[in-house]
């Protein structure tokens, strides 16, 4: 899950009861020109302001703050007076606060400048189109890419069907969205004005001291949360585990304030402890947006200047993996973080570095074409497979879906697995801190053709139960028999000081169906889309029956969306169809 990012902004009508939106786009316009002539600034607008303009005027807000940034650096500002400006613009147009602002300019600096000096047809319309793309800000000059995928040929090529042979069932167990806060501290605040909390402070109330396990405020994951969860699944699950699945973030929310050292430093001490853990196992990571440095960056492949590059995340990322993966997946590793290894005769996993499709990555203003050409080498992979007759497993972060997933990214994504519905047993992602379900259900098409499951998260960010998953995966076409996600009441654990882990739901009992056919994901996704008690149900299984999520409850609106996005697995048709208003 990602914090609402840096550029968003803020207005102030204080003085007036209540705002109309053109008050609040000249009062971005006003704070703009005290801005660029240096005049003393109000406080953050962000809440009464730019929280409260429609999707039309936040994007020309957006145009006009770009505007003035590109404009100061062409007029020559130096990196220290550019820090300076954003900075400021930071405070003023978000609400991150002071620490925050000051840290995320600093690591972010550098980047943008760069995008700024090199990228000569940038303009504002491109970076509020791609940074902003749920608010549905538009680029006429947008280049609408689409990966050639060869279709299927039915008859040539028939060759004998190759055996393969009968395997047990697989037990795969998925972890993922960790994000490990080596700085949690018991009984800190777990409510402050930065965009992570529960690392200092003293709590005025006592609802508002960080739990001992974790807490529903905007806190990450504490390290005894780990040794909890490493005891429980050892105990409970190692002697029947075949296989893990990693799908990435493994740092915590404090944005502004990574750095290579400190991000490296926990990227190791998490793959040792899995390694500790699984002694003998087979884990299959991927990359999460977290991983990188500044957070959610990843450099395309012409940027080769050592200080941007994020080359050095890739071949961390291959230290790490190489002790679980093949040798021969070590060049595109460490070409950009993506995959592909047979496990076993007719069974292949691909982990892909969906990252590139997540639209908070700065470089994406440079360039946004299928980055390091990865969608095009996924077609291929996925022709291969084909060929040979094996069936693939595809890890992947961000769900295509997403709304924050690049929409022309996202769009020939959704097209590949269609394609490829028949060689893709089955995608598992991460991202969202949702257990969710992602059904591809072309339209037209008589049965859903696809599935991704979301693994939820271990950290509790923010508001839900931390959990892990269970799949029971039949080998011999790579389709998922059935999963149980386990969780804990963090309410319970905070009180009795210590997690009690359960399984809070079997998919396919708690939806009443035969199996995880495409046949039966139809019938779960009809089901779902008529029964009131069942949406309540998915929707209390998506939070871990976290009790402040409950409590909050999910209304028709929020319902809607949640049920609508199942079926939704491109990002811009999730922003036509499930969103009224983002
Ligand atoms: C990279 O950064 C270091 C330290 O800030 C600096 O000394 C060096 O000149 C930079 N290298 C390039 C190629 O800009
Ligand atoms: C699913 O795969 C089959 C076999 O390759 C193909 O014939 C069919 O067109 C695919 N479905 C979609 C919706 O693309
Ligand atoms: C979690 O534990 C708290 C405290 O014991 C309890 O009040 C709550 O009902 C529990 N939640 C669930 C979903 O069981
Ligand atoms: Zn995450
Ligand atoms: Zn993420």
């Amino acid at each position: 899950m990602q914090v609402i990012a840096p550029f968003l902004f803020l207005a102030l009508c204080a003085t007036i009861a209540i705002c109309s939106e053109n008050d609040g786009l000249e009062r971005v316009r006003d704070t703009l020109k005290q801005l660029e002539v240096g005049e003393k600034l109000p406080r953050s607008i962000y809440k009464d302001t730019i929280a409260k303009l429609s999707n039309e005027k936040f994007c020309q807000a957006c145009h006009e703050v770009v505007k003035a940034i590109i404009k100061q650096r062409k007029m020559g500002s130096s990196k220290d007076s550019m820090n300076d400006f954003l900075r400021k613009m930071c405070n003023l147009y978000t609400e991150y606060g002071t620490t925050a602002c000051k840290g995320y300019t600093e690591i972010n600096l550098d980047v943008i400048l760069y995008i700024i000096d090199n990228k000569h047809d940038l303009t504002p319309e491109r970076v509020c189109a791609i940074f902003h793309q749920a608010k549905k800000c538009v680029d006429p000059k947008a280049k609408k890419w689409i990966i050639d995928i060869p279709p299927a040929s039915h008859n040539e090529n028939s060759d004998e069907q190759n055996e393969v042979p009968i395997y047990k069932i697989w037990n795969v167990l998925q972890i993922t969205d960790v994000h490990y806060d080596p700085l949690y501290k018991e009984n800190t605040q777990s409510v402050c004005n930065k965009p992570l909390c529960c690392q200092d402070g003293t709590p005025t109330k006592p609802e508002e001291a960080a739990g001992k396990w974790g807490d529903y405020h905007v806190c990450d994951s504490p390290p005894r949360l780990f040794s909890s969860l490493y005891e429980r699944v050892k105990s409970k699950h190692l002697d029947s585990l075949d296989a893990v699945y990693f799908t990435g973030d493994i740092i915590s929310h404090k944005s502004w304030s990574t750095s290579k050292a400190s991000n490296i430093a926990d990227i190791k001490g998490f793959y040792k402890a899995l390694y500790d853990t699984f002694k003998g196992k087979g884990v299959f990571p991927i990359l999460g947006n977290h991983e990188g440095h500044p957070v959610d960056c990843l450099s395309p492949e012409s940027v080769t200047d050592s200080n941007l590059s994020t080359k050095w995340l890739f071949e961390e990322a291959w230290n790490a993996w190489s002790k679980w993966l093949p040798g021969g997946a070590e060049k595109t590793v460490k070409h950009a973080g993506y995959y592909s290894v047979l496990v076993k005769p007719g069974f292949r996993i691909i982990g892909i570095n969906s990252n590139f499709c997540f639209v908070h990555n700065l470089w994406l203003f440079y360039e946004d074409e299928d980055p390091y050409g990865q969608l095009a080498w996924l077609v291929q992979e996925l022709l291969k497979a084909e060929k040979n007759h094996e069936k693939v497993h595809i890890l992947s972060h961000v769900p295509s879906g997403h709304e924050l997933c690049h929409l022309q990214w996202s769009k020939n994504y959704r097209m590949i697995v269609e394609r490829f519905n028949d060689t893709i047993g089955a995608q598992f992602n991460g991202h969202t801190h949702i257990d969710e379900i992602e059904v591809f259900y072309p339209e037209g098409a008589e049965t859903a053709v696809n599935v991704a499951f979301n693994g939820g998260s271990l950290t509790p960010f923010i508001g839900n139960n931390p959990n892990y998953k269970m799949y029971q995966i039949k080998l011999s076409d790579a389709t998922v028999q059935d999963y149980q996600t386990y969780t804990f009441n963090m309410t319970e654990a905070n009180k009795d000081s210590s997690p009690e882990w359960y399984e809070l739901y079997s998919f396919k009992q708690a939806y009443g169906l035969q199996d995880l056919s495409k046949k039966s994901l139809t019938e779960f996704v009809q089901k779902l889309n008529e029964d009131k008690t069942l949406q309540q149900k998915y929707f209390e299984f998506t939070i871990r029956n976290s009790d402040m999520l409950v409590n909050a409850g999910c209304d028709d609106k929020c319902m809607k969306t949640l049920t609508c996005k199942v079926t939704a697995v491109e990002a811009g048709d999730a922003l036509d169809k499930c969103y009224e208003n983002l």
